[in-house]
């Protein structure tokens, strides 16, 4: 059984922000291209930040809490810094993750940027 950070175990038992934004300003669903599993992202953009993340994850222990993770930490976030939203940075953040469980990060960071570029297609100098 790979080793988890505290902050993995936390977002996994009690992961922030699941669900969907209604009417949302962007979406997205991505798949990580290691393993297939999925995450949809919808927000709402406010002044040109994050306003609102929302996520449904279909993926394992380490996706769901870096899904949650990653939706508290880029709250508030102008779309500029949430586009270069790394996986690193989600897996620093959160402590850490199993050489093995890396790529599980991937998840959230891509459908994040996809719900973004989602926005700025539909709001062309929004
Ligand atoms: Fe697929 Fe972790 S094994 S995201």
């Amino acid at each position: 059984m790979a080793a988890y950070s505290d902050l993995v175990i936390e977002h996994f038992q009690n992961p922030r922000n699941a669900g969907e934004v209604e009417s949302p300003d962007g979406e997205a669903t991505t798949a990580n291209p290691v393993c297939g599993d999925r995450m949809r992202v919808t927000i709402r953009v406010t002044g040109g930040r994050l306003a609102e993340v929302r996520w449904q994850t279909r993926g394992c222990p380490p996706a769901i809490a870096t899904s949650s993770f990653a939706s508290e930490m880029v709250q508030g976030w102008t779309l500029e810094d949430a586009s270069a939203l790394t996986r690193e940075a989600i897996a620093t953040g959160i402590g850490g993750l199993p050489a093995d469980k890396v790529h599980c990060s991937v998840l959230a960071a891509d459908a994040i940027r996809a719900a973004i570029a989602d926005y700025r297609e539909k709001h062309p100098g929004g």
